[in-house]
């Protein structure tokens, strides 16, 4: 007989307001306290709300496979930039717009855009040799985020930004969703209605973004039939019952999802893993040998990736420790068990794919960097959902391999040329608003390799 609601452990915090205070200040120190002390599940009042924290890889698999259709996303703060797209979206809708999304992430599909990503890469890195020549001081993010961006743009709706475009996209992009972060868990906010500065900046930004995005769109329907990527199955997609194309608005929304979900998550990411190598020599040498043994210096093929495993498993051991998506929620549609207690339908559940990669059950000395946990036979002795950056489930991330193989082709392009070092005098610290990133910037140095 599964325990009342009321019986989940959990801190008290503050008369009115909760555990809200802390989990703004310092979500992730916050998290992993509260998972030591109370374990598996935890229930974290927020003033007017309640969350229960769910950390176990037994309760993770329950919410996003077993019994995934009983935990929806409410994601309502994302609605004005994300709308009803394949992030934000539940029920037959969201079934019907992943199906028709699907084919664009098709293996044969992402290993031909390979070529891209190895092109936009080749530019970033012509940058980089004028920075190294000068000595100057690179911020790292910025460079890998708009490498990323224009990435998604040039795969998925066949078209280039500019610098300055995508410089400034990506920045609207970023203040946008780390104001709505932001505001998840504050209790006194200024409704978005009124004309405060922070709220002008939202409309500004979320303004530049949408004609961006209808630019893309429109471009495309007055050219139709002359590209294959996904922008063309959006607009060319017809309902199957009634043979309508979707709507302007339901395009916008898909695009504004892929365009963000594509590029900051991968960019943070490939930010990290040098962040680390410059701090794990020994890593870092392992890896450059094995470019040396595979590549001698050349580009990456993607014939090339299955022979590049100490590459892999970096990327693998770097999103367990800095997981872009550090904190994902679910609404209860009814009532559910998970462990010893049973969760009243409506209930909020919060997943952190930080907190479940440091359970001291399944990983240990979780703070260290050390990929060879990620060597195949150790793996396959692990808890599979011990494990989940992407998610799991059907609602797992549908650009999984997109990312893996652009992390997996950038990489050595990368480190095959430069070194890429810690500045002191500029530490690191982890950011954990919409995603997980090191810092609002990171400036490195980056010397020629020989
Ligand atoms: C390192 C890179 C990435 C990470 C760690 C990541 C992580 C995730 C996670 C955890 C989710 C589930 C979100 C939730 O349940 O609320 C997700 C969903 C999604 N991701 Fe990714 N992602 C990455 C890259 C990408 C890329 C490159 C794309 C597109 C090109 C993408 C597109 C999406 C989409 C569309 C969804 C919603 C899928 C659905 O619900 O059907 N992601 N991602």
């Amino acid at each position: 007989m599964p325990l009342s609601v009321n019986a989940i452990p959990g801190p008290k915090g503050l008369p009115g307001v909760g555990v809200a205070p802390r989990l703004l200040n310092d979500p992730l120190d916050f998290l992993l306290r509260i998972h030591r002390h109370y374990g598996d599940l935890v229930k974290l009042p927020l003033g007017k709300h309640t969350m229960y924290l769910a950390v176990h890889p037994d309760m993770i698999k329950r919410i996003t496979q077993e019994n995934w259709k009983n935990y929806i996303k409410q994601y309502t703060t994302m609605e004005d930039i994300l709308g009803q797209g394949l992030v934000t979206s539940n029920g037959d809708h969201w079934l019907r717009q992943r199906r028709l999304i699907q084919p664009a992430f098709h293996h044969q599909r992402i290993t031909q855009m390979a070529t891209v990503m190895v092109e936009e890469a080749e530019r970033m890195l012509e940058r980089w040799e004028a920075y190294a020549r000068h000595r100057q001081p690179v911020d790292i993010q910025a460079e890998l985020m708009l490498l990323a961006e224009k990435i998604i743009v040039r795969t998925m709706f066949s078209t280039s930004l500019s610098d300055t475009e995508a410089a400034q996209v990506g920045k609207a992009f970023n203040d946008t969703l780390n104001w709505v972060a932001g505001q998840q868990f504050r209790l006194l906010q200024p409704p978005r209605s009124w004309p405060t500065p922070a709220n002008r900046r939202y409309y500004r930004n979320l303004t530049l973004l949408e004609r961006t995005v209808y630019r893309l769109i429109n471009e495309r329907q007055q050219r139709q039939g002359e590209h294959d990527d996904l922008l063309e199955m959006l607009v060319s997609a017809r309902d199957a019952d009634t043979g309508e194309p979707m709507s302007p608005k339901q395009i916008r929304d898909e695009v504004m999802t892929i365009f963000l979900a594509g590029h900051e998550t991968t960019a943070g990411t490939l930010s990290w893993i040098l962040h680390l190598l410059a701090h794990y020599g020994d890593s870092e040498r392992k890896l450059r040998a094995e470019y040396a043994a595979v590549l001698g210096g050349r580009n990456p093929t993607p014939a090339d990736l299955p022979q590049l495993r100490y590459s892999r498993m970096v990327i693998d051991e770097t999103l367990r420790l800095y997981p872009p998506t550090w904190l994902l929620t679910r609404t209860l549609v009814g009532p559910d068990t998970l462990g010893d207690y049973e969760l009243p339908a409506g209930a909020t559940v919060a997943l952190s794919p930080y907190v479940t990669h440091r359970h001291p059950a399944f990983w240990p000395n979780a703070e260290s960097f050390d990929p060879e946990r990620f060597h195949p036979e150790t793996v396959a002795g692990r808890h599979k959902f011990a494990y989940v950056p992407f998610l799991s489930g059907p609602r797992q991330c549908i650009g999984n391999n997109f990312a893996l193989m652009e992390m997996q082709m950038v990489l050595p392009m990368i480190l095959q040329r430069f070194h890429v070092s810690a500045i002191p005098g500029y530490p690191v610290r982890p950011i954990a608003k919409a995603t997980l990133r090191p810092g609002p910037q990171q400036w490195m140095e980056v010397r020629k390799v020989g």
